[in-house]
C-alpha cells in the first residue's frame, strides 16, 4: 500500500516518524512523508508537499530529498502525525478534513479535532473512571468549584498541553493557589482592572481543574484498532507528580491487570466509533488522565529501553482497519 505520513517539519523528523516510515518500508509498503502545513486545494484535489524517502530514514534527522507539491490520488492511507502550524491551523485541518472524504485517515479528522483534548475525556470514558474534574475559562467558576473541598490537594492543567507542560498541584492552603488559578485563566480579571474594562480584549484561557489523584506509578497504553497493544509502566521521580518521561518518570514493561485490559477495550471501542483508531491513554487504575490520538510516544519508548517491538504488528492491525486490507 502507499501511506503518506503529514508531520510538522521535515526539518527533522522524531522517534515515531521515524520507526512508523520505517517499518511500513520494511513491511512492504510505500511511504510518502509531506508537511501537514503546506496543504492545497486545486477544485476537489488536495495537495500536499510529499516526497518519497529512499530506504531508512533517520529519527532527529531532516528526511533526505526534496518535497514535490502533489496529490493524493494514489495513496491509499493518510496518517496525521503531528498538528498543523498555529497560523494555518484553521485552513489546514479544513483540507484535511475535505482530503478525509476522499482518502482513509488512520486517525479521522473529526474524531482528532473534537476529542484530541482533556476536555472530551467525559464523552469516552466511563464517569468512575475520571477524577473530579471542572474545564471553565472563569477564575470566579473555578475558584468556587476549588473552595468545595479546600483540604484535598488539587491538580490544574491546560486542556490541550503536553509532556506534564503547567501541570501544578494546589495544595490546601497555599497562598499561590489563587494565584495559579487566576494565571492559568488568562489573569482576566486583573488586565480588565488595570486598562479600565476590556481594552486588551478576552482574555479568558481554558483550565482543568482536577482532584489529585496520588499514585506512585501510571501506566502508558497504546490502543490500535479498538484493542490495547503495548504498555509501559511509568514510575514517578522522587519529587515530582508528573509521570511523564520528560520528568525523569522512570519506564518499564508492564501487562495490565483484567480490569484495566476491560477499561482499554471500552475506551479504545468508543474512540474507533469516532474514527480513532490509534491513541494512547495515561492511566493509573481506576483513573484516566488522558488520551493522546496525534503522534503519542509510546512504541517508541519501548525500543529505546530494548522491549519488544510492537510497531509491526499494531501497524498491520491498523491499515486492516483503515483500509479493510
Ligand atoms: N488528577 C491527577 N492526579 C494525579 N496526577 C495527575 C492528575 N492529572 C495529571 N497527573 C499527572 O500529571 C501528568 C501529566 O498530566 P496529563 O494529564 O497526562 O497531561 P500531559 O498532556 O501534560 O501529559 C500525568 O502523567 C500524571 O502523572
Ligand atoms: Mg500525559
Amino acid at each position: 500500500m502507499r501511506i503518506a505520513l503529514l508531520i510538522g517539519t521535515t526539518a527533522e523528523l522524531d522517534s515515531c516518524h521515524a520507526l512508523y516510515a520505517n517499518t511500513l518500508v520494511s513491511e512492504g509498503h510505500e511511504v510518502w512523508i509531506g508537511t501537514v502545513n503546506g496543504l492545497s486545494s486545486l477544485g476537489t484535489e488536495i495537495r500536499c508537499p510529499l516526497g518519497k524517502p529512499d530506504g531508512t530514514v533517520e529519527a532527529f534527522a531532516p528526511l533526505p530529498g526534496k518535497l514535490e507539491q502533489r496529490d493524493f490520488a494514489d495513496i491509499d492511507a493518510v496518517w496525521v502525525l503531528n498538528y498543523p502550524h498555529p497560523s494555518v491551523e484553521e485552513a489546514a485541518w479544513q483540507l484535511l478534513w475535505c482530503l478525509n472524504q476522499q482518502v482513509p485517515f488512520v486517525n479521522d479528522v473529526t474524531g482528532i479535532l473534537m476529542l484530541n483534548t482533556k476536555t472530551a475525556l467525559p464523552a469516552v470514558v466511563p464517569p468512575r473512571h475520571l477524577p473530579r474534574t471542572l474545564v471553565s475559562n472563569s477564575f470566579t467558576e473555578l475558584w468556587d468549584e476549588y473552595q468545595t473541598a479546600p483540604d484535598t490537594t488539587w491538580l490544574i492543567k491546560p486542556p490541550a498541553g503536553d509532556a506534564g507542560a503547567d501541570v501544578y498541584l494546589l495544595e490546601p492552603g497555599a497562598s499561590n493557589n489563587r494565584v495559579l488559578l487566576q494565571s492559568m485563566t488568562g489573569n482576566a480579571a486583573i488586565t480588565d482592572l488595570l486598562t479600565k474594562g476590556g481594552l486588551m480584549g478576552l482574555r479568558n484561557r481554558y483550565c482543568v481543574l482536577q482532584e489529585y489523584v496520588p499514585h506512585p506509578e501510571e501506566k502508558r497504553v497504546l490502543l490500535a484498532a479498538g484493542r490495547p497493544v503495548a504498555q509501559q509502566l511509568h514510575r514517578l521521580a522522587p519529587g515530582e507528580h508528573r509521570g511523564n518521561t520528560a520528568h525523569r518518570a522512570q519506564c518499564t514493561d508492564t501487562e495490565l491487570t483484567a480490569d484495566e485490559h476491560r477499561l482499554c477495550l471500552d475506551i479504545a471501542e468508543q474512540l474507533l466509533r469516532h474514527g480513532l483508531r490509534f491513541a494512547s491513554i495515561d492511566l493509573a487504575y481506576p483513573y484516566v488522565f488522558e488520551f493522546n490520538m496525534v503522534n503519542p510516544g509510546g512504541l517508541d519508548e519501548r525500543l529505546d529501553l530494548a522491549l519488544p517491538d510492537r510497531t509491526p504488528q499494531t501497524i498491520r492491525a491498523l491499515l486492516k482497519a483503515v483500509t479493510g486490507r
